[in-house]
């Protein structure tokens, strides 16, 4: 069986490291909000190369919470690709504001050519999300941003350590929004979240948000609520931080290898892009026969999955009506590879000896 993830082999390799770090907090007593969020917090902004994090409950959490700092809320629109988990939508909810979806470019990533016809005076920001691992073109979404003055919220969710033409993705919008869900680039062993800015004000409101609104942890003058990452988990993530560029690394020489060892020209691989580091949080490609492949590779034991199987206008939750036609091209026919850090060559060999027959 080949696995699409496989947490067994991670946590083999670094069990010393993270019963360590579990049993320290296990010890210490102090479970939420302590020195392992604060540690990680400083350690994780340094990573992305902005000023500031703050560690919440989720990745969905990430997002509301920006635009709650952003004052977004009701009769205000945001864009979004339509082609994204439900969470990033969702989170456009949560705040009482309208997702406005907009059509994939090649790469599946939001296309920003076709942002500019969704923007009228209610919107207030766009989401783009750097889907699959892949950064979005970050000069072109904030020159966007700039130009209509509007905000720009990264969903980093799938693409921590990704860069944009050599700038780490989370620090190129007002807000970088992460999830530290398990099966992510940088997984927690639960839930988590945290959220990038560059700014000292949005730092301070994001830390009270977090927490019912309160800066000192007392006196509410704001709506807020609960949403912190906890101490168990930031521990966790401290851990997996230091391995975050090595696995990534991993994930694109198992990229390359695919590229290298699929020769059937009816499989379109995902393009490399020069200018941005793709980590490859999922490896998507695309064939005109997509369930009878699928339904293949699962009888030699190999689990696929599809990201995404419903666009989000077709979500009855949001009841949207639009016109996506490379979104709906591409959801015919997308598939995604096992792709983890612990894949062996052999593994990624013989997925693709399947493929090619
Ligand atoms: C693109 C995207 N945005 C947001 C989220 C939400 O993250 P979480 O599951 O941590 O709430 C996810 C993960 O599910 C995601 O893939």
């Amino acid at each position: 069986m080949i696995h699409f993830v496989n947490f067994n082999r991670e946590y083999r390799l670094i069990k010393k490291e993270i019963d360590a770090a579990i049993s320290r907090v296990l010890r210490r007593g102090f479970f939420i909000l302590g020195p392992e969020v604060e540690n990680f917090e400083k350690k994780f902004a340094k990573y992305c190369g902005v000023r500031y994090a703050v560690g919440v409950a989720s990745g969905t959490d990430a997002l509301y919470l920006s635009l709650l700092a952003l004052g977004i809320g009701r009769g205000d629109e945001v864009i979004v690709p339509v082609n994204t988990a439900l969470a990033t939508a969702m989170a456009v909810k949560m705040s009482g504001a309208n997702p406005v979806f907009c059509d994939s470019d090649e790469n599946f990533l939001i296309d920003a050519n076709k942002i500019p016809a969704l923007i009228n005076k209610r919107t207030k920001a766009i989401m783009p999300v750097h889907l699959y691992g892949c950064a979005c073109d970050m000069e072109k979404l904030k020159a966007l941003a700039k130009a209509h003055k509007i905000f720009l919220i990264e969903d980093c969710a799938q693409a921590s350590g990704a860069e944009w033409n050599g700038r780490k993705v989370g620090g190129w919008g007002d807000f970088g929004c992460f999830s530290f869900y398990p099966t992510k680039n940088l997984g927690a062993y639960g839930d988590g979240g945290a959220i990038t800015t560059n700014s000292e004000d949005y730092y301070k409101k994001l830390l009270a948000l977090r927490f019912y609104g309160a800066h000192d942890r007392v006196t509410s003058a704001m709506f807020g609520i609960n949403s912190r990452l906890d101490e168990k988990q930031a521990a966790i993530l401290s851990v997996k931080l230091k391995y975050l560029d090595k696995w990534n690394q991993k994930r694109r020489d198992i990229a390359k290898l695919y590229e290298k060892l699929v020769s059937n020209k009816n499989i379109i691989l995902p393009a490399i892009n020069n200018e941005n580091e793709h980590v490859y949080h999922l490896f998507v490609a695309r064939v005109q026969n997509r369930d009878a492949l699928m339904a293949d590779l699962k009888k030699n034991g190999i689990q696929t999955m599809i990201h995404y199987p419903l666009l989000l206008h077709r979500q009855p939750v949001f009841n949207y009506k639009g016109k996506f036609p490379n979104a709906e091209k591409h959801s015919k026919e997308i598939f995604s590879l096992p792709m983890h850090p612990f894949l062996k060559t052999r593994e990624v060999a013989r997925i693709a000896k399947i493929l090619n027959a």
